[in-house]
C-alpha cells in the first residue's frame, strides 16, 4: 500500500513558526516521525510540501493510479482553496485530513475546511500524532 502524504503552505517552518501553537520539532523531525511510522505500518510513504496552491493541486491530480491513499494538511489553503477540494474529488482517493492544532478551537476563519469536504475522516489537534492516526486510518481500511 502505498500513501502520499501532502502538506501545505508555512509547515516547511514547523519549529521555527508559532512554537506555541505548532511545537518545537522542525519540518525534518515531522518527516522522520511520518516515516518511522509508515514502517511500523508496512506502508510505503511519498512526502510532498508545497507553498503554491498550484503545486498541491498538481500533486494531487498526479497521485491518480499511484497511490491507495493520501494525507493532506493543506494549512491556510484548507480554509480557502476549492481548488484541492476539486482535485480531491476528482481523483476519488481515499483521503484524510490532518491538522496539528485543533482548527475548530481556533479563529472562526479556520473551522470553514473545504479540502475536509473530500476527505472521509480528519485528525486535528493531535499534533505529529495526527499523521500516524490517519496513515494508521487508512492502513486499516485496506482491503484484504
Ligand atoms: C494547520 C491549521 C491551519 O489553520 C493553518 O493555516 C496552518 C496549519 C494545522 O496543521 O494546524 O498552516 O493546518
Amino acid at each position: 500500500m502505498k500513501i502520499l502524504v501532502i502538506n501545505g503552505p508555512n509547515l516547511n517552518l514547523l519549529g521555527l513558526r508559532e512554537r506555541e501553537i505548532y511545537g518545537n520539532e522542525s519540518y525534518e523531525d515531522l518527516l522522520d516521525y511520518i516515516r518511522r511510522t509508515a514502517a511500523e505500518l508496512g506502508v510505503e510513504v511519498e512526502l510532498f510540501q508545497s507553498n503554491h496552491e498550484g503545486a498541491l493541486v498538481d500533486a494531487i491530480q498526479q497521485a491518480y493510479g499511484r497511490v491507495d491513499g493520501i494525507v493532506i494538511n493543506p494549512a491556510a489553503y484548507t480554509h480557502t482553496s476549492i481548488a484541492i477540494l476539486d482535485a480531491l474529488k476528482a481523483v476519488s482517493i481515499p483521503a484524510v485530513e490532518v491538522h496539528l492544532s485543533d482548527v475548530l478551537q481556533r479563529e472562526d476563519f479556520r473551522h470553514i475546511s473545504y479540502a475536509g469536504m473530500a476527505c472521509i475522516k480528519t485528525f486535528s489537534g493531535m499534533g505529529f500524532a495526527g499523521y500516524a492516526a490517519a496513515l494508521r486510518f487508512l492502513a486499516e481500511r485496506r482491503p484484504s
